[in-house]
């Protein structure tokens, strides 16, 4: 029988925050626009957010590199917003988590700036330093190692090079780390949203990755992602801070499969949930692979069906990392509407906790970036130079970062159709989507059929009936190559979950049929699904 908690029967709704509301017309989102729209959030029916990084940052890589993880980016306000911001969300019920970035700070974190000074300072070893590059590859492109002039070393960073590994094998920058979270635990947070933790333990003697096509750098996956003792760290982390407090953790694990989550959650793990990749590397932009719904099916259950007894699952389709979702593997141009709800019922009514990215419940697309100059994201910038040197000419690249771009994800909240939709009356610092003047909150705000309307249904629906939490997933229709369909069973109510994600009619199966609950077409009486339609019904 599952343990009943709080985390698992919540919806969460990540907040990026730069893109969110602009409470002072600078054109950067800020903490009071959150507070000014916390009952936005109480409408919508969700009961926890996460606030990516707001913390003191020179925003290389928007505040996932940290310069002080204890006060709050200028731009985003003061420490007394963010407690105020905390209170007032309380006030309403409503939960809070925070982005911890553990694996890396700031090159501008004091520590770094003293580690830099001097080989011989106390905290030289805080990073990791050599006086020769292996040959790994950054995952924004290019070396992993920077070159610094004031002591003739290299330091590694395996995303940007304004963001220094820490060096988790020194003992004190661990203990470091373990005070600052229970100091925001201490503040009464909800717990926390734990980046790129499984990058957090490298091979031991950091040893050249395998390079078969002799490139200058090879991706070192296998040196730098769920490496052999990182449950060491792992371990001592939760021991440290997070089994001490009744918090929700959600781990960010790029390479935790199911063969090893055993490790990660449950009985014997260190977090509640995880955020899994695979999914995610089904659909690929820059090599045209298409999602595969066969392929899709198998993923997700297998995850289901691994976790099923013991440990949780973190369900999501969209975050500010990947485009948006109705763009990529729905249609967002003759199915939006429909492929927007689609999506979301196929995911919302899994057994897990569902995530829901800004902007995904009101089906926000792609934008449209037609110069380099239009993009802001340090990965995409990076991708295009690079792509460059590999001899694409600029069509090329932009097209590609057209269809990839972290940026999709990052452009303004659409809150009405007013200049810059609402989201600040001055040109923000990305630019908004042109579709803000169909596409936004105020519009779907009372219309039935909006996916806005959809989304709320759905929040309403799991808070209503347990067995959308608690229940047996079990898999239907396995071989159809369009239609995803499941039960969940608890308690002797069961459910039937059914959407056609394609552009072409399909046929279901027949079932026991209660009553239909939900769903995103005007009519649904017969066994025949329309594109992107999706159906709940409540069986006998
Ligand atoms: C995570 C974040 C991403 C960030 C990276 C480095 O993957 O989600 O936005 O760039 O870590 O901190
Ligand atoms: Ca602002």
């Amino acid at each position: 029988m599952t343990e009943k908690k709080w985390w698992k029967e919540s919806v969460v709704y990540q907040i990026y925050p730069r893109s969110f509301y602009d409470s002072n017309q600078d054109g950067i989102g800020d903490l009071k626009g959150i507070i000014q729209k916390l009952d936005y959030f109480v409408d919508l029916g969700v009961d926890v957010i996460w606030i990516c990084p707001m913390y003191q940052s020179p925003n290389d890589d928007n505040g996932y590199d940290i310069s002080d993880y204890q006060s709050i980016m200028e731009e985003f306000g003061t420490m007394e917003d963010f407690d105020r911001l905390l209170d007032e969300a309380h006030d309403r019920g409503l939960k809070v988590i925070l982005d911890l970035v553990l694996n890396h700070t700031s090159d501008e974190h004091q520590w770094f700036i003293e580690s830099r000074s001097a080989k011989d300072h106390p905290k030289r070893d805080w990073y990791i330093w050599r006086d020769q590059p292996n040959n790994w590859e950054s995952i924004f492109g290019g070396s992993a190692w920077e070159y610094d002039d004031k002591t003739g070393q290299y330091y590694l960073h395996i995303f940007s090079k304004k963001q220094p590994d820490l060096n988790w094998e020194n003992e004190e920058v661990r203990h470091n780390l373990y005070d600052m979270v229970n100091w925001w635990l201490d503040k009464g947070i909800d717990g926390f949203r734990i980046d790129a933790i499984s990058h957090i333990k490298k091979t031991d003697g950091l040893p050249d990755a395998q390079n078969p096509e002799g490139k200058p750098y090879a991706p070192a996956w296998e040196h730098m992602m769920n490496v052999d003792g990182i449950h060491d760290f792992l371990e001592e982390l939760n021991q440290q801070t997070f089994s001490n407090y009744d918090i929700m953790t959600v781990a960010e694990a790029n390479g935790v499969g199911t063969e090893d989550i055993h490790q990660w959650v449950g009985q014997s793990g260190k977090f509640n949930m995880v955020f899994q990749f695979e999914h995610l590397a089904l659909w690929d932009g820059e090599s045209n692979k298409d999602l595969n719904i066969i392929e899709l099916k198998e993923t997700l259950t297998r995850w289901q069906k691994t976790l099923e007894r013991d440990g949780w699952n973190a369900l999501f389709i969209e975050n500010h990392d990947i485009p948006r979702v109705t763009s990529t593997w729905g249609n967002d141009s003759n199915y939006w509407r429909e492929s927007a709800t689609a999506l979301g019922a196929m995911y919302f009514f899994m057994k897990g906790t569902p995530f829901i990215y800004q902007g995904q419940e009101i089906g926000m697309t792609n934008s449209e970036f037609k110069q380099i100059g239009e993009f802001n994201d340090v990965r995409t910038i990076n991708h295009y130079y690079l792509k460059k040197q590999e001899g694409y000419n600029h069509e090329e690249i932009m097209a590609i970062l057209n269809k990839t771009s972290r940026d999709h994800s990052r452009t303004p909240m659409q809150w009405n159709n007013q200049d810059h939709a609402g989201f600040s009356q001055t040109s923000p610092w990305l630019k908004v989507n042109d579709n803000y003047e169909w596409l936004n909150v105020e519009k779907q705000q009372n219309d039935e059929g909006s996916v806005l309307s959809f989304y709320k249904k759905m929040i309403k629906l799991r808070r209503q009936y347990d067995v959308f939490i608690y229940g047996q997933y079990e898999l239907q229709m396995a071989d159809h190559p369009t239609i995803f369909s499941y039960t969940r069973e608890y308690e002797g109510v069961r459910m039937l979950i059914v959407t056609n994600l394609s552009e072409q009619p399909a046929v279901m199966d027949s079932f026991d049929i209660d009553k239909l609950l939900l769903s995103n077409d005007s009519d649904a009486s017969s066994n025949v699904l329309n594109p992107y339609e999706a159906r709940v019904y409540k069986l006998k």
